[in-house]
């Protein structure tokens, strides 16, 4: 079975092929970070007009890359929710289209369960098959829109549960804003990333709110705030901007904070549900101290870290296509009244907002 997925849900404009066993023929990322960099994040307009420049010829580079033509191709799966509608719209009309003219079944697939699940995609099919996780297992999905663990019960939306999540910003949100607040650019993430490897995370020891409380809630708006006010209360008292080696602490403080979070709860959520195998995914699993930190604390407790290739954790279409390829060996279509929404599907259990729960 061969399904072509389609990815448009934020600001990468993505195409894959991938077989019924997970393995990935092709897989193209067009990015938009050049569009997006002048105003320090994402401009949701500007992002569905990319994606309408962009999505043929990523469809064509994918179709071409697997050597198969559309008549070849059992579904077209398609990312429909979670996601900037405006953004999602172009890749679900582009997939209805393929989907009419080539008289294939769509698929809708939640961005979330791509996410969680990109950990079964084989890349590398030289190499003797990388071992995958098990069921149950738990995952922390971090991304620029998304922060959450998950029990994951079967490769399937409705065995997904949310365990906690953040109640304000996502890790990645978080990231971009504190790159932006020391003008590092956009995405943030990968910059922080290099500059922190040379700093010093001891420097300044933010404290992040519910960073050790037992609920695996979670939240980093008031850590970014922090950095702010660093920020700013040193220029009034130095009256000049921050120096190189000052960013590169703050970098790595700030990093050594988010991803001690991460890796604390996730662990936590493990260890809560009696589960050994404990994965991640989403943009933010790309970081080398989360990644780093969660092999080593699953090594110390005896758990099974499962820690995806970089192109599997940051968005991809490849993921999408899987999915959409485990949905219809089910017989699980989606009929042209396909729709996008903002909200995932997977049910929520962390409400939004501070205060007293
Ligand atoms: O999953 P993703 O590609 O798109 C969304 O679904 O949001 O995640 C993008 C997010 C951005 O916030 C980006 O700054 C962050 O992932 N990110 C990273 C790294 N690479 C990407 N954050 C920390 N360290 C990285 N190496
Ligand atoms: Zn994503």
């Amino acid at each position: 079975m061969l399904v072509l997925g389609i990815e448009s849900s934020c600001d990468d404009t993505c195409a894959a092929v991938v077989d019924g066993a997970g393995v990935v023929r092709s897989d193209v990322v067009i990015g938009q970070a050049a569009t997006h960099a002048p105003w320090g994040g994402i401009v949701p307009e500007l992002a569905s007009r990319d994606h309408l420049a962009n999505a043929g010829r990523a469809v064509e580079r994918a179709l071409a890359g697997a050597g198969v033509g559309l008549a070849d191709v059992d579904a077209i799966a398609v990312t429909h929710r979670p996601g900037l509608v405006g953004a999602l719209l172009v890749g679900v009309q582009i997939a209805k289209g393929l989907a009419w003219g080539a008289t294939k079944p769509l698929v809708g697939v939640d961005h979330l369960v791509g996410h969680l699940l990109a950990v079964f995609l084989v890349r590398d099919t030289g190499s003797s098959s990388a071992p995958a996780p098990g069921f149950p297992f738990v995952g922390l999905l971090a991304s620029g829109g998304h922060t959450g663990i998950y029990r994951v019960d079967a490769p399937r939306a409705d065995a997904i549960v949310e365990l906690g999540g953040t109640r304000d910003d996502a890790a990645g949100e978080a990231f971009d804003k504190v790159a932006k607040l020391l003008r590092l650019g956009y995405p943030g993430g990968p910059v922080i990333d290099r500059l922190a490897r040379s700093g010093d995370a001891r420097r300044f020891p933010f404290e992040v709110p519910m960073g050790d409380t037992a609920t695996l809630e979670m939240s980093f708006s008031g850590l970014k705030t922090r950095v702010a006010r660093h920020v700013r209360e040193r220029a009034a008292r130095l009256g000049d901007d921050v120096g190189q080696d000052e960013v590169v602490d703050l970098c790595a403080s700030f990093q050594a904070a988010v991803t001690g979070v991460l890796a604390r709860k996730l662990v936590r959520a493990a260890e809560r549900e009696g589960v050994v195998d404990v994965v991640i995914g989403g943009g933010v699993a790309a970081n080398t101290e989360l990644r780093a930190r969660v092999q080593a604390m699953c090594d110390e407790r005896g758990l099974r870290a499962f820690v995806p290739p970089i192109v599997s954790c940051t968005d991809n279409a490849a993921m999408i296509a899987y999915v959409g390829a485990l949905d219809l060996e089910r017989g699980r279509t989606s009929g042209w009244d396909l729709v996008t929404s903002s909200a995932t599907l997977l049910p929520r259990i962390t409400r939004k907002g501070g205060g007293r729960r």
